[in-house]
């Protein structure tokens, strides 16, 4: 199921007319994710200015259509149904970043990759907590990414936001109630779009920093199956526990749907074969939680985002 191709059209064009920023229809979504699966947009829009992310927003919230940001696309999973309404990708100057002693004020649609790289080559250290995290840093200030040397949270100053209406909005550290893999914009409904984030680093001498990056680096690799099709961690860790130990302690490693299986070298990732598809890792999902529970009495949470129509969900 689509949009009405005559509602799609209308909109695109008004879009095209409001916007300098290109717009296309029907743009299959796979290419932008690092799972490689999922349907079509309806409405895609590669965002390259402030101004008309929030044109962008104003036109869909006057015209009742939703807009999901992308990010980077690798913490979320798009329905092979595709994406009703608009998609948007941020590009121009939100892949920007600028540094004033301490502080950095990145586009949210920087790599967080290049971002940890080019601040330890700075000397500035703190956002190397997230190397190897996949994503945007508007990615990682919506999800608080993390791993165990420390989240997002930990040096973000505030961001700035599009909210559904256009508005231009500051939302402090405080504001968007950061805890482990969570912020307050995940439980809005529609949400602010991040646009921008300021970070607070502290100047370290970059062979350091670069040191444990490159140990970081070492024990991911060692751990994770880096080098298939995946979208990093499926399940938040249950308090106090690793979802990869309590998977693999239930025996899951290798069960698959389809061209989907659980990674034999880290049990909360899903890699996927040429043949995969969006249901097949949901149903792979379902039944790893429904393992999970009957024999750990574990209830597991999606750390991945569904985006798109999930008719089941
Ligand atoms: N373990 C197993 N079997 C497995 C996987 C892990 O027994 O198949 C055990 C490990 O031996 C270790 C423990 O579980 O004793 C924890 O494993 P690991 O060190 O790999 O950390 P994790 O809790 O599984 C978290 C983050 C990762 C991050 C790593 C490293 C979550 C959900 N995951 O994984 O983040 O890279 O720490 O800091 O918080 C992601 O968010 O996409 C992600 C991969």
């Amino acid at each position: 199921m689509t949009m009405p191709a005559a509602a799609a059209t209308e909109i695109a064009e008004v879009l095209a007319r409001r916007l300098e920023s290109p717009v296309s229809t029907g743009e299959p979504l796979a290419r932008f994710t690092t799972f490689g699966l999922g349907g079509c947009a309806d409405i895609f829009v590669n965002v390259a200015s402030l101004s008309d992310l929030k044109t962008l927003r104003e036109t869909a919230w006057e015209a009742g259509v939703p807009v999901t940001p992308l990010g980077d696309g690798s913490n979320c999973l798009i329905s092979d149904l595709g994406v009703r309404g608009i998609v948007i990708k941020l590009s121009g100057e939100f892949l920007v970043f600028t540094i004033q002693d301490c502080e950095v004020d990145s586009g949210a649609g920087v790599g967080l990759s290049r971002l940890v790289a080019e601040t330890a080559r700075a000397g500035l250290a703190g956002l190397e907590v997230v190397y190897g995290v996949p994503g945007s840093v508007g990615g990682s200030v919506y999800m608080n990414a993390g791993t165990r040397y420390g989240w997002t949270s930990d040096t973000l100053i505030d961001a700035v936001s599009v909210r559904p209406d256009g508005r231009e909005e500051v939302l402090s550290k405080d504001d968007l109630e950061m805890s482990y893999r969570h912020t307050r914009l995940q439980d809005m409904n529609p949400a602010p779009i991040v646009a921008r984030a300021r970070f607070h680093l502290r100047k370290e001498d970059p062979s350091q920093i670069k040191a444990r990056i490159a140990q970081m680096a070492k024990a991911r690799q060692a751990s994770q199956p880096l080098q298939n099709r995946s979208c990093g961690c499926m399940f938040t860790n249950p308090e106090g526990d690793s979802a990869g130990r309590v998977i693999d302690a239930c025996g899951l490693k290798g069960l698959s749907v389809g061209d989907v299986r659980v990674s034999e070298k880290h049990a909360n990732f899903f890699v996927t074969g040429n043949s995969a598809r969006a249901s097949d890792v949901r149903a792979l999902a379902r039944k790893v939680q429904e393992a999970v529970r009957k024999q750990a009495g574990i209830d597991l949470n999606l750390e991945v985002k569904l985006l798109g129509e999930w008719p089941d969900e």
